[in-house]
């Protein structure tokens, strides 16, 4: 991870508005990565990417490109994989008991949208 710091890449978080994904995202931001967030606020929060902003130089956040978007989508995939270096790709839906209430929803993000960023 060092290493890759030391130089400036563009990265792709999926869920860059959970909990993993917004500290991805100070982390990278902090290093001086440029960093393109995908995220469909299903489970993920408005507030934590304003809390990134406040922790992050406004020339850091400048280098970070949000795009309300969905793992579902192949299109969005393609549209935020377009141009980055690494990809770390964090967007899903946990809970066991929210899989079984509804197995669809779980399935086509966690499975679906899963395959949609391999081939974007
Ligand atoms: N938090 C942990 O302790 C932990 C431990 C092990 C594994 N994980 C895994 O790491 C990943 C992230 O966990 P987290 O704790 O940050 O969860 P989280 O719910 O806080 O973040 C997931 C993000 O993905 C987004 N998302 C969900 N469906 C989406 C869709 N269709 N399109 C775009 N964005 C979508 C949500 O809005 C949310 O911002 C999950 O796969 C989780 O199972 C988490």
């Amino acid at each position: 991870m060092q290493n890759l710091l030391e130089t400036s890449n563009k990265w792709l978080i999926t869920g860059c508005a959970g909990f993993i994904g917004s500290n991805l995202l100070e982390t990278l931001l902090k290093a001086n990565q440029q960093v393109v967030g995908l995220d469909n606020f299903a489970t993920g929060y408005q507030r934590n990417l304003d809390e990134v902003q406040q922790l992050v130089s406004p020339q850091q956040w400048a280098n970070f490109t949000f795009i309300k978007g969905d793992i579902r989508s192949s299109a969005d995939c393609q549209q935020a994989c377009s141009g980055v270096d690494y990809v770390l790709h964090q967007a899903a839906l946990g809970s066991v008991p929210r899989s079984i209430a509804d197995p669809i929803t779980s399935n086509d993000t966690n499975i679906s949208g899963f395959l949609n960023m391999l081939v974007a």
